[in-house]
């Protein structure tokens, strides 16, 4: 694997993805972070070697070097996801890359559904820890000792200081920023109201259906990483509509200028 990861790392690095120092994975709905890249030199997935294959829905992904808030940053514009077919190993594999690039820190985002019914949609959860429901692991394979541990620690998944630099900023510029667990499902399909209740008493605050992968792959790699997700359903088991996708857009697309002013607030700090 290692081979591999540096033949994509390589491709990369010649297209001019030279001294990365920050990673950067947008979720669902939260690309507008890109407009804000200066600088910016894009490569799509499907042209880098080794990459996941694209699928039809993902033909947009891309990973995007440049200049943000004073750092040299890659951005995944598009992620891949189990519920698309892809294995765990596979959506954690770019993690693997841009460390083979270089980067000293990752930033992931994430669409997910509220499950503490304190927190409304359209605001922002900052992960503090999180419940693997994805059945399985993206470091279960053989070999995975010649990249990093095999029995990864995990009593501090997210980084204690990206996180407290997080809270602050919010603090000073008056974002309601919430704190908890989040819950990864394979998806695509969304929750019954007995899921739900599930989630709630298991000691999930949101639920999604990505971010855990890479975030075990980052503290496989002792990769300092830090999450939050924006909120854009409640996931109330009592009272449960239908979902509407547009409605869980719309409410990614409120919570999305918070979100980048927290990331660009802390890339400016780190
Ligand atoms: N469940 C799972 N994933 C989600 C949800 C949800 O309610 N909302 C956004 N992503």
């Amino acid at each position: 694997m290692k081979t591999y990861i540096d033949q994509s790392a390589q491709f990369l690095k010649q297209r001019g993805f030279d001294v990365p120092e920050i990673g950067i994975i947008l979720g669902t709905g939260l690309g507008q972070i890109v407009d804000k890249i200066e600088n910016a030199i894009d490569v799509s997935y499907n042209h880098i070697p080794n990459f996941p294959t694209a699928t039809v829905e993902f033909h947009m992904g891309k990973m995007i070097y440049g200049d943000l808030a004073g750092k040299k940053v890659i951005v995944m514009q598009g992620r891949f996801h189990v519920y698309e077919g892809y294995t765990l190993r596979d959506v954690s594999y770019p993690v693997r890359v841009m460390h083979a690039l270089g980067i000293k820190k990752l930033l992931v985002s994430n669409a997910a559904g509220a499950i503490n019914l304190d927190f409304d949609k359209g605001q922002i959860m900052l992960i503090e820890d999180h419940i693997n429901l994805q059945g399985g692991s993206p470091l279960a394979f053989k070999g995975v000792s010649k990249l990093g541990t095999r029995f990864t620690d995990m009593s501090t998944p997210y980084d204690r200081d990206m996180s407290d630099k997080i809270e602050a900023i919010a603090k000073a510029k008056g974002i309601t920023l919430h704190k908890g667990v989040y819950a990864s499902v394979v998806g695509p399909q969304l929750e019954t109201r007995a899921e739900y209740r599930y989630l709630k008493i298991i000691g999930a605050d949101a639920v999604g259906m990505s971010t855990v992968p890479e975030v075990i792959v980052a503290n496989h790699l002792d990769l300092p990483v830090a999450a939050v997700s924006v909120l854009t359903d409640e996931c109330d088991p009592d009272n449960l509509k239908p979902v509407d996708i547009d409605d869980i857009m719309a409410a990614a697309a409120k919570a999305e200028p918070d979100m980048i002013q927290l990331f660009m607030g802390l890339i400016e700090e780190l």
